[in-house]
């Protein structure tokens, strides 16, 4: 039986993760969840399927909402879901998905919450401290380890957290999904920007045009997944004030190739 693994991501925890899982199974595939969507056909998924992406505002990132809505689920027999965190508290991701699923008739076999290192730093925290970020990467790896076992066997098991229906709430995260397309209004270029475009080439929603050689963020398909200010080689994306003294994250496991969405 066929396993693909569809995922979304900024910058490279979650493409990690599914990669990561993707090793320890046979006969599986990682699909990029913005790909997909852009193309014409139906996406018709495998009798197996798995849907990994980051956390936003305690809750599933827009575009995968869209996916869940797109995709045939006909031929599925077994779905596991892997969310991608940061801070604090796991919790809220998974019930949205068991919640978009059901009104496909389908539901959630397995579901795992796995901290990363985080990439948010628009509010008043940084990235995760180097020291840190080691011991981040090698739990995770395990856990995918963990998580492959349980998908090969079928097995069902789904994470629980206190914060599963309080957390979107106290994160607003309807007010985030209402507003995340038109976000990008914060982001600009410092002139340190030398106009090498790979903010656009990163954007896996091609939210990102180059005009008069530098970006312009379309306010059009924007997820708000920082790719394109992480991503930025003379750090010159900024959102705001704050992110002028704040780190940069790939994570180290992932090519910046491995993040360009070409047509
Ligand atoms: C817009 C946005 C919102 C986020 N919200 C949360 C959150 O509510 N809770 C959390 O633990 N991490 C949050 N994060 C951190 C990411 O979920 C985390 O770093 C994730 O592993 C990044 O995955 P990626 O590298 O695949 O994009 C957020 C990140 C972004 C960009």
């Amino acid at each position: 039986m066929k396993t693909t693994l569809y995922y979304f991501t900024g910058t490279g925890n979650s493409l990690k993760m599914a990669k990561d899982i993707s090793q320890n199974l046979d006969n599986s595939e990682c699909v990029s969840i913005p790909k997909v969507l852009k193309q014409n056909h139906k996406i018709e998924a495998t009798e197996v399927i798995g849907i990994i992406f980051p956390k936003y505002y305690f809750g599933v990132p827009q575009i995968v909402l869209e996916f869940i809505d797109k995709v045939n689920l006909d031929k599925t027999k077994y779905i596991f879901v892997v969310v991608t965190f940061a801070k604090g508290l796991p919790g809220g991701a998974l019930s949205q998905m068991k919640k978009a699923l059901y009104l496909k008739r389908k539901s959630i076999d397995s579901g795992f919450y796995v901290r990363m290192v985080d990439n948010f730093i628009l509010w008043t925290w940084d990235v995760t401290s180097e020291k840190k970020q080691k011991s981040l990467h090698k739990n995770a790896e395990i856990k995918a380890q963990k998580i492959a076992n349980i998908v090969s066997e079928r097995e069902s098991k789904i994470d629980k957290s206190l914060m599963e229906y309080i957390g979107p709430v106290i994160f607003n995260y309807k007010g985030f999904l209402r507003k995340v397309n038109t976000e990008d209004k914060k982001f600009y270029v410092t002139e340190d920007c030398n106009s090498c475009g790979l903010c656009a080439k990163v954007c896996s929603v091609k939210n990102i045009e180059m005009v008069d050689e530098k970006p312009k963020w379309m306010s059009l398909t924007c997820q708000l997944c920082l790719a394109c200010l992480h991503l930025c080689p003379k750090k010159s994306v900024q959102f705001g004030e704050k992110t002028k003294k704040r780190g940069r994250y790939i994570n180290p496991f992932i090519k910046i190739n491995e993040l360009i969405n070409e047509d």
